[in-house]
Formats: structure tokens, sequence, C-alpha cells
């Protein structure tokens, strides 16, 4: 399997923000952008593979800024990190105003995506060719994201067996939630 570079899958998609895309205080819904996010770490993750790509996880979607109707929202994804059969994509997303030319940096995330052969099952992808020096530190970023997710998968596996209800009343004390039951 031929090594394939950073540069021959990065895509681009940009998209007009149309008013059936936006809520009821008319800014562009959270959903349409994760499902353009999601688009374009396919393509991106599948030219790279060359083959069908699942997301398995989302990372650091934020939606710090509001994106307008009439906007033009650009979405520039890469493969930032291969695993053997997992790409991790990184997005960045960015909104113009056509008229003042301004352009709002509205997040960066990431995407891990599994490659599937046509028996459904994660098939090797093709090692990456870093050629410069932002090839290798994202490279390297998506490899500490990698271990800090495994850290936090296990803490929170850890955090959820040992809950208990019964001492609610002290650990939830400063919350402000009111508990209904006799503890
Ligand atoms: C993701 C999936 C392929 C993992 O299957 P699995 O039998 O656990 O396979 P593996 O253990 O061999 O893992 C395959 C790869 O996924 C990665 N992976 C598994 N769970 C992961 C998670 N929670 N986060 C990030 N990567 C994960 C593994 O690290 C591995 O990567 P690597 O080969 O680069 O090391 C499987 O759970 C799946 O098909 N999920 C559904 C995905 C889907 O349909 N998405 C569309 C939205 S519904």
């Amino acid at each position: 399997m031929d090594a394939r570079a950073v540069k021959d899958s990065q895509t681009t998609i940009t998209e007009l923000m149309i008013p059936s895309y936006a809520n009821f205080g008319g800014k562009i819904h959270g959903g349409i952008l994760l499902s353009l996010m999601d688009k374009v770490a396919y393509a991106t993750a599948s030219k790279h593979a060359g083959a069908y790509c699942v997301t398995v996880s989302v990372d650091k979607v934020e939606f710090l800024q509001p994106v307008e109707v009439g906007e033009l929202v650009s979405l520039k994804a890469s493969v930032n990190y291969v695993g053997r059969t997992s790409l991790m994509i990184g997005i960045r997303v960015e909104s113009q105003n056509v008229k003042t030319g301004e352009v709002k940096h509205t997040n960066s995330c990431f995407f891990t995506m599994v490659a599937k052969d046509d028996n459904n099952k994660p098939v090797e992808v093709p090692k990456l060719i870093l050629e410069n020096e932002e090839d290798i530190k994202r490279f390297i970023e998506a490899l500490r994201v990698r271990e800090i997710k495994e850290k936090v998968r296990e803490e929170m596996d850890d955090v959820k067996s040992t809950i208990e209800a019964t001492n609610a009343k002290e650990v939830l004390k400063d919350e402000r939630c009111i508990i209904k039951i006799r503890l």
C-alpha cells in the first residue's frame, strides 16, 4: 500500500449559509455546521484511505462565535495522523461576511475516522508522508490528543463506577439542583 502525502487528501468545502439553516434566533444551527464537518472529514479520510470511512469520535467542537445567514462557511480539512486503521482529521472552520470581507475563525476540531472494507471490518490505511514542519507538528499533536483521550476515557469509567447517590446531599450542596427523594 503506497504512502500518501497530507496534501494529496486536503479538502475544502465552502457553503453559503441560507435562511433555512437558521435557528429561531436567526443564527446558523450548530447541527448544520456539524454535518458539514462530518462531510469534509469523510471526504478527506476516504481520499487518503482509498476506502469507505466511518466517524468514530469528534473532539473539540465548540461554537464560540455565531455564524450568520448569508455568510460563506469554509471548512479546511487535512489528515493530521494515521494509526493502523484510523485517521485523525483536523478541520478549521472559517466564516466570511461577503460584503465586508471579514473572516471569523469559528472553530478548529478533530474527527477520528476508521476505514472499512467491504465486509465492514476496519482496514489498514496508507502511511502518511510528512513533508513539512506543520505536518510533523500536527502528527505529534494528534498522538498527544490520542493519549489524552485514552486517559480521559479510563478516568471517566473510574468516575462512573465510584459514584453513589447516598452522599449526594453533601456532594451537591452548592449546586443548583433540588433532591426530591429521601436519602
Ligand atoms: C469504530 C469501530 C470500527 C471500532 O471497531 P472495533 O471492533 O473496536 O475495532 P478496533 O478495536 O480494531 O479499532 C479500530 C480503530 O478504531 C479506533 N477506535 C476505536 N474506538 C475508538 C474511540 N472511541 N475513539 C477513537 N478511536 C477509536 C482504534 O484505536 C483503532 O484504530 P487504529 O487501528 O488506528 O489503532 C466500530 O465501533 C464501528 O464501526 N462503529 C460505528 C461507526 C459508525 O458507523 N459511525 C457512523 C456514525 S453512526
